[in-house]
């Protein structure tokens, strides 16, 4: 998120609801995250929350009304809007949904919402009745014709005690809409299917054979994917991580059912990247009872799982999609098992995955990744957060789609 912010211009629009609480802490993620944020606020706003937390979050001046400027700023509401990167409209009432619907410019913020040529954002925010009115239904598919992108409000308990549609989304989901405004959307229209996470055998009630894995290479991979236009189909192993907003997440416990699960959703996808650790082998057999201590030595017999990505392999054959990227986490032998791995199990991309470093591989936040293709051409990428990492590999393949 930082590096995709850093530096981006963003006009914050504020219109008088009681969640203009919940942007103050918007205002102060995008801060941290860099970006250089221009709070405008109506004057039905500032009654909420004064200007005051906003201009010491934000760093800068606010701005409320039309003619509050200084001599030489006359145009405020040109020069403010013609120098943003991305416009947020957050919370966007009824009332000013409507006025940006009319092309009204009566204050300050619909006037700079006319004025401006930059992407455009509206978080609508109000009691459920009202944003369920055929008049605000109607003024906001009039925005979506103009263009502007609507995020929809979630359902819930409403500030006004009503229970229903019309609460802001959390900053979870607001970050991802604002990422996704500011990416470029190169995987529109396409459907990427990632794996995530470890899987996890059972021996009995009480224990599993798994792995270290967290899930957060492939919870990066699938996040970056959705922040460019894809459809994602997360299949995800057993991890603490909250699926990215947006992405359709199927859990799942063991290799087994990884397989099944990877199998159900396989036509739909243009791009599968498997970056699970799907576990080789499985107990033989899964005891019903907790197994009892013996005190004795005890020898657990083992079985292979189905590899799912070499049987996606050689169901490809001669087809072009989807276009297969898999994973090889490797401690020694590095470039000769990628090689190995990506010939074996057909594929168009491996990832070969350093994981001898405590800064690299299973659980850390960075990773340390090289990217092999079919033709032999090697990409050694730097140390970097698990999040640019997934970003460089979707990169390369989206030169591959091109
Ligand atoms: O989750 P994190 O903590 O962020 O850690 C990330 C990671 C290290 C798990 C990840 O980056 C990674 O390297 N994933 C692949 C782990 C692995 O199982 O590698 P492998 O070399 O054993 O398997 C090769 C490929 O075949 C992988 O894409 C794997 O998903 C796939 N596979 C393996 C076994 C199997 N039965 N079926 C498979 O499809």
């Amino acid at each position: 998120m930082r590096s995709l912010l850093a530096g981006k211009k963003i006009l914050f629009a504020i219109s008088g609801s009681i969640a203009v609480y919940k942007t103050a802490a918007w205002v102060r993620e995008l801060v941290l995250a860099e970006a250089e944020v221009t709070v405008v606020m109506t004057e039905a706003a500032s009654r909420f929350v004064s200007s005051l937390t906003f201009a010491a979050l934000s760093g800068r001046r606010v701005y409320t009304g039309m003619f509050e400027h200084d001599a030489g700023e006359a145009m405020t509401h040109i020069s403010l809007a013609s120098e943003c990167d991305l416009f947020i409209i957050a919370p966007a009432t009824a009332q000013t949904i409507a006025k940006l619907a009319n092309g009204l410019a009566d204050d300050l913020l619909s006037t700079l919402a006319l004025a401006n040529r930059a992407k455009l954002l509206v978080f609508p925010a109000m009691n459920s009745a009202m944003y369920c009115h055929a008049a605000t239904r109607a003024n906001l598919a009039r925005l979506q014709e103009y263009g502007y992108t609507v995020i929809a409000p979630e359902e819930g308990k409403l500030a006004c005690g009503e229970e229903g549609v019309g609460r802001l989304p959390d900053w979870e989901t607001a970050r991802e809409e604002i990422a996704a405004a500011c990416s470029v959307q190169d995987l529109q229209g396409q459907t990427v299917l990632v794996t995530a996470g470890p899987t996890w055998e059972a021996l009995d009630p009480a224990r599993h054979l798994g792995n270290r894995s967290s899930g957060k290479m492939g919870y990066s991979l699938a996040r970056s994917a959705r922040r460019r236009g894809a459809d994602v189909i997360l299949v995800s192993g057993p991890c603490s991580l909250t699926p990215p907003p947006g992405v359709e997440t199927v859990h799942v416990t063991s290799a087994r059912q990884m397989h099944d699960a990877v199998l159900a959703h396989y036509d739909r996808a243009d791009i599968v990247v498997m970056a699970a650790a799907v576990a080789d082998y499985r107990p033989k057999k899964t005891m019903a009872e907790k197994v009892k201590k013996s005190g004795r030595a005890t020898t657990l017999e083992l079985v292979a799982n189905p590899d799912i990505l070499k049987k996606l392999g050689s169901r490809k054959k001669q087809a072009k999609r989807p276009l297969l990227v898999g994973f090889a986490a490797e401690s020694s032998d590095h470039l000769a098992e990628g090689e190995r791995k990506l010939l074996q199990k057909n594929l168009d991309l491996i990832v070969i995955n350093d994981i001898a470093g405590s800064d690299t591989g299973f659980e850390a936040d960075t990773n340390q990744v090289s990217i092999l293709d079919k033709e032999g051409g090697l990409e050694k990428l730097p140390l970097l957060s698990k999040d640019e990492c997934g970003t460089r590999i979707l990169d390369r393949v989206v030169a591959l789609l091109q």
